[in-house]
């Protein structure tokens, strides 16, 4: 057993967890984040991704006890209150989700790709960014629509920041 300790959406947590322990079963086991979904064993459908430290992991293939120290943000924490965030704004705008099951991933997912490209995104690179991230319902196209909407969002509201700052 080893102690865990890490900022959890903004708060230190900590806990013991066998060596074994993959970060997605602490998270929805020791601390009750269920966001974060387990949909397959074999580190493909992408439903576990949270960000560790800004970027975007499949959080069964990292143990507990190497996030000890980082900042881990997941599905819970990525709204501003009662404010959700662009991302899932977009998702809900456009449908970009039948059953659910792989949105909170989608999501980490897609706020991870839209912050690697400010410039924006086209089709074909959210398309193959979304490579690691499976949905079993097949809502690929509203999906994809989703993140494009969220990314020119995204990209309007800084522009309108910087300016404000200018
Ligand atoms: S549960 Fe992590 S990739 Fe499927
Ligand atoms: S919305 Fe059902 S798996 Fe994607």
């Amino acid at each position: 057993m080893s102690d865990v300790s890490l900022m959890v959406n903004g708060r230190r947590v900590s806990g013991v967890a066998e060596d074994r322990t993959l970060l997605v079963h602490f998270l929805r086991d020791n601390l009750g984040l269920t966001g974060t979904h387990v949909g397959c064993d074999t580190s493909q459908c992408g439903a576990c991704v949270v960000h560790v430290d800004g970027k975007a992991v499949k959080s069964c293939t990292m143990l507990a006890v190497q996030a000890s120290g980082s900042s881990v943000v997941t599905i819970e924490g990525l709204a501003n209150g009662a404010d959700l965030h662009p991302v899932q704004a977009a998702f809900k705008e456009h449908h970009g989700l039948q059953c659910g099951f792989c949105t909170p991933g989608m999501i980490m997912t897609a706020t991870d790709m839209i912050s690697r490209h400010p410039e924006g995104l086209d089709e074909a690179t959210v398309r193959a960014e979304l490579e690691g991230n499976i949905c079993r319902c097949t809502g690929y196209h509203n999906i994809v629509k989703a993140i494009l909407a969220a990314s020119k969002t995204m990209a309007k509201a800084s522009k309108g920041k910087a300016k404000q700052a200018a």
